[in-house]
């Protein structure tokens, strides 16, 4: 900290001036930066996975009423069962990204990423009207910390979501060669107007009345620690693409 006491010459009035620097290097703020943004993310999503337990719910009280009623079919009780699964693969999946930041890289399949963000973002697509188009990738493998990946894939599937006013479909493709595996995220949304793609990636640039602007930062901070990178372009038709590529080290 540095602490000066100065005076002004005509009013003789004494000011204090005083710089508080933050002493945390670059890598540990933008982890903080990270993990802040995740736990924000993970807020917004909350309302999805709460709407989506409640069919289930529903559905499980519906059965149990028919067993007091002495209602009794042994398909019941699968059905119960898969309901109940279904409520553990989505808030498993919200309390996955809610947990403290980890750097734990490891070979780990896109496609199970993919279809993790899925279970997590589709609720949210569905009360959009939006579809989510997946083929799955099941060969493609990436070295990664899969938390981190992940959170980039939620933010560039909810973006699309956000994108997207009247309903349609997100496409999710990969393809891979020898020296990249790729994610390509397609939207139908309006597209990006020119005058602003420069600006994406920069801290609280956001078109969105409640967003925070820090989405795509966040990405691309994560991206980098893989040594991979985003390219967006605009669609022939209507919509953008994000995509991300991943080197594959020689
Ligand atoms: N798929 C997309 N289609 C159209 N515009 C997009 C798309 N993705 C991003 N943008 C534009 O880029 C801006 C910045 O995106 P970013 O994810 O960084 O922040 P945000 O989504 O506005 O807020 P946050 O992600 O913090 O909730 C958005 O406000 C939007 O204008
Ligand atoms: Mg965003």
């Amino acid at each position: 900290m540095i602490y000066t006491k100065m005076k002004e010459k005509d009013t003789d009035r004494t000011y204090y001036l005083s710089i508080i620097a933050d002493k945390r290097d670059k890598k540990e703020v933008e982890e903080i930066m990270i993990q802040s943004e995740k736990m924000s993310v993970a807020g917004q999503l909350a309302a999805g996975v709460a709407h989506e337990i409640r069919n289930p719910l529903t559905s499980l009280k519906g059965f149990l009423q028919l067993l007091q009623a002495g209602v009794r079919k042994e398909e019941y009780y699968n059905i119960m069962i898969e309901e109940i699964e279904k409520m553990e693969t989505i808030t498993s999946e919200l309390l996955f990204i809610s947990k403290p930041l980890t750097e734990t890289k490891k070979l780990e399949s896109i496609d199970s990423m993919i279809r993790d963000v899925i279970v997590l973002l589709g609720p949210q697509a569905k009360m959009k009207g939006i579809f989510i188009e997946y083929g799955g990738s099941e060969k493609d493998k990436i070295y990664c910390d899969r938390s981190q990946i992940k959170q980039v894939l939620i933010n560039l599937i909810k973006n699309a979501i956000e994108a997207m006013e009247q309903g349609g479909s997100i496409r999710i493709v990969t393809s891979s060669s020898e020296s990249h595996v790729d994610v390509c995220i397609i939207d139908e949304g309006p597209g990006i107007p020119q005058e602003i793609i420069h600006k994406l990636g920069e801290p609280f640039f956001t078109t969105k009345q409640s967003g925070t602007g820090l989405g795509l930062m966040i990405t691309k901070q994560i991206l980098e620690r893989h040594q991979a990178f985003l390219e967006v372009k605009a669609n022939e038709q209507i919509g953008s693409t994000f995509r991300i590529i991943f080197p594959i080290p020689a």
